[in-house]
């Protein structure tokens, strides 16, 4: 309802309107009379008299209509009494223009700004903004250059002069908008509350986010996880690298966030993230058209054996897949085909190809049930007219654009250019490079598995959160921010998660017997929260092979932490099963700034820190989701068993996954903990996990 009144006001306010052409206040009331809104505006300023004919209130309470919108433009000092006006005549929503809060490090007024709106029952979008365009009433509240043209595009950016120029870009690429939203810094309204209105707006079929930092990630993810079941989300993420990030941080006040963890959970939501805004735009242009393909079988007609193979190559980029039934390809081309050309995919019609080649080629495709798309490639020739062949595309896309995607990639000089121009202001997907037109389809092809793929149920884990808090409790009654080796154990255990065999010996005797039970070999470790990094200080021994080395390991480590941490209070020795060495994964959780909760799985052993071969997921995930994330690793075909291997226990690990994800989830409710890396080992006898940290960050409201 809030962000209805927001996109579809009835009646709007501008405070700052100005009659000086060469302000801000000025360029806003001129979009909004000249994109036709067909809504009440009330241009406010002190001095009354008219704004390109509208009369001008000198203040709101002399507005007898209820105000829906009230567009803040004045300088930054005298935004809160502008927003306490606002709230003394019931105005739902504030766009705030003006800039000079947060980003300049003026936190406490853009705080006062959104209190004292919500005490108003009123929502702020800002500020720092360029302002607002919504189709679905005619209004461009904005002050960029006007003329944006109606369509199926919604755009979300949090930068304002990229968002402004992003309006002249819509014109050159064809791209109409349903909306464009300036969220800036974000203080109140968000990606999240803009995204539910558009989910359900009807004009928008596709959604452009230009993002530079997430606040409240946890709710975003949640949203667009729902949104994209319904239409396609592309995002263009800036600050990937550390300096960008710091660059964006100065920018719109916002904590960019670990890159790799947005990048995985925006996969996990079903989120199309382009490199570069050229390459979002192709795709929100494309996916705002084009018809989900009933499969994925495309076939490639081309007149140059050259821009074919091209083609295939990014094919394969973009994982779009070919059509690969030479009987069927044979019989659907035999009546096209030269005799030196080939009807294998890429279906090469050779450089003698005719316009009616092409458009019998395509209706061959296109018509046949098993094959799902085209790609239509041209390289200019002088065998036939060029303003011919662009009709003969418009005949065809018309024909089939409603049925199955089709990309148009041409190929060649100043001619070839005009007609990519001119069918491009048509709305037909015509592209000037093979690799365009193909990732355009191939982002398709994403939507269209996200569609339908199921959505995965919440599985209900039993997470014993008293006894763990209990466990959690001790450690913090001690001092400790982090968990003793036995007490991480205790964990894993109300876990359900199967580590070695352990027994805490106080004594040389008591180590002894706890081999002896244990059965050799073992290890040892040192328990003393005054020494976390164990190895470190000589207190842990690997592969015991019998009483003699249990005895010596004992002592030596006695005497060595006793050396490197003078005055340590040693509660004993952890005597543990030798865990035979397999392929070494790694398991960790903590909440991250942007998305809160996250999991992260990888590959373990000593190449971890090179290959960085890890995925994340926002936390909790199921089960499916946990198996996704293993395939994900660069190095998942080791766990699937190289040169004879047996597979490892890939359901086990996934298992670990679930249930760390859903402890550091729920573990909220008790502290904010870190879960550090918990190395699971699959050693060929079962999958056991070794080695948990659990760091308490902040005790969350318990004493
Ligand atoms: N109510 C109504 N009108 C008022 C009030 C008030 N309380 N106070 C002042 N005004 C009038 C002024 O008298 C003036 O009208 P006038 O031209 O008739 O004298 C008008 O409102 C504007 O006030 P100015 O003091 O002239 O302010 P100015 O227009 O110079 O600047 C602005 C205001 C644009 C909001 C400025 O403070 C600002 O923040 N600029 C940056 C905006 C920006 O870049 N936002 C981010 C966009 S995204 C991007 O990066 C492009």
């Amino acid at each position: 309802m809030g962000m209805r009144s927001l996109f579809e006001p009835r009646a709007i306010a501008v405070i700052g309107a100005s009659a000086n052409p060469a302000k801000i206040g000025y360029r806003i009331v001129e979009n909004v009379v000249r994109s036709g809104y067909r809504g009440s505006v009330f241009p406010i300023n002190p001095k009354g008299g008219e704004i390109l004919g509208l009369r001008t209130y000198a203040a709101l309470s002399e507005v007898e209509e209820g105000v829906d919108v009230a567009v803040i433009a004045i300088p930054a000092g005298r935004v809160l009494d502008a927003v306490e006006a606002c709230g003394a005549v019931g105005v739902k929503n504030l766009v705030v223009i003006t800039s000079g809060f947060s980003e300049v490090g003026n936190l406490e007024t853009e705080r006062r700004i959104v209190r004292l709106a919500r005490e108003h029952g009123m929502r702020v979008l800002g500020p720092n903004i360029f302002g607002i365009y919504s189709a679905a009433v005619s209004l461009d509240a904005t002050f960029g250059p006007g003329g944006i043209t109606p369509g199926p595009v919604a755009i979300i950016t949090q930068s304002g002069a990229l968002g402004i120029a992003m309006i002249g870009k819509t014109a050159t690429e064809s791209v109409g908008l349903s909306a464009l939203v300036s969220v800036g810094n974000k203080a109140d309204i968000d990606e999240a509350d803009l995204l539910e209105y558009l989910a359900s707006d009807d004009r928008t079929r596709a959604v452009l986010m230009y993002v530079e930092g997430v606040k409240n990630g946890d709710r975003l993810q949640r949203t667009l996880a729902e949104v994209t079941r319904v239409k396609p989300v592309v995002v263009i993420k800036s600050g990937r690298s550390k300096r960008g990030s710091m660059a964006a941080a100065s920018h719109t006040g916002s904590l960019a966030g670990a890159d790799e963890v947005f990048d995985f959970v925006m996969r996990q939501c079903g989120v199309l993230r382009a490199e570069s805004v050229q390459e979002a735009f192709t795709w929100v242009r494309y996916l705002a058209s084009a018809p989900l393909p009933p499969g994925e079988q495309a076939v490639i007609v081309t007149n140059g054996g050259g821009i074919g193979v091209m083609a295939t190559d990014a094919c394969e980029k973009h994982g779009v897949a070919l059509y690969d039934d030479q009987a069927v390809l044979s019989e659907a081309f035999s009546g096209v085909m030269p005799d030196f050309g080939s009807s294998k995919n890429p279906v090469d019609l050779t450089g003698q190809a005719t316009a009616e080649d092409y458009a019998r080629s395509l209706d061959a495709v296109l018509a046949e049930d098993r094959m799902d798309a085209a790609i239509a490639l041209y390289c200019e020739t002088a065998l036939f007219d060029t303003s011919q062949f662009a009709d003969l595309l418009r005949e065809i896309y018309a024909r089939y654009r409603k049925r199955k995607p089709i990309v148009f990639s041409l190929f060649g000089g100043e001619r070839i250019e005009a007609v990519i121009c001119d069918l491009k202001g048509d709305g037909i997907p015509v592209f000037g490079d093979v690799y365009e037109a193909v990732s355009a389809l191939g982002a398709l092809y994403r939507e269209r598995r996200r569609r339908l793929e199921p959505v995965e149920p919440t599985e209900a884990i039993a997470l014993p959160l008293d006894e763990i808090r209990l466990v959690l409790d001790g450690a913090r009654t001690d001092g400790r921010t982090f968990l003793l080796a036995p007490e991480a154990a205790q964990v894993a255990a109300h876990l359900g998660l199967e580590m070695p065999k352990s027994i805490l010996a106080r004594s040389l005797d008591g180590a002894v017997r706890a081999a002896g039970e244990i059965g050799y070999p073992v290890v040892m470790k040192v328990v003393s929260k005054d020494i976390v990094h164990k190895s470190d200080s000589g207190g842990v021994a690997l592969d015991l092979e019998s009483k003699d080395e249990v005895v010596d390991a004992y002592q030596a480590i006695l005497r060595s932490c006793r050396v490197h941490v003078p005055g340590a209070v040693i509660d004993g020795i952890e005597v543990v099963e030798m865990v035979r060495p397999g392929v070494e994964t790694i398991v960790g959780a903590r909440q991250d700034p942007s998305f809160g909760p996250v999991v992260m799985f990888g590959l373990g052993g000593i190449y971890v820190e090179v290959m960085k071969d890890v995925a994340f997921r926002a936390a909790p995930v199921g089960r499916s989701t946990a198996r996704e994330m293993i395939a994900d690793l660069r190095s998942y075909a080791l766990l699937l068993g190289v040169r004879g291997e047996s597979r490892k226990d890939i359901d086990a690990i996934a298992d670990v996954v679930v249930k760390l994800s859903h402890l550091i989830d729920r573990c909220r409710e008790i502290a904010d903990i870190e879960i550090n890396p918990l190395i699971v080992y699959d050693h060929g006898q079962g999958t056991k996990a070794v080695d948990m940290r659990i760091l308490i960050k902040q005790p969350k409201g318990v004493s």
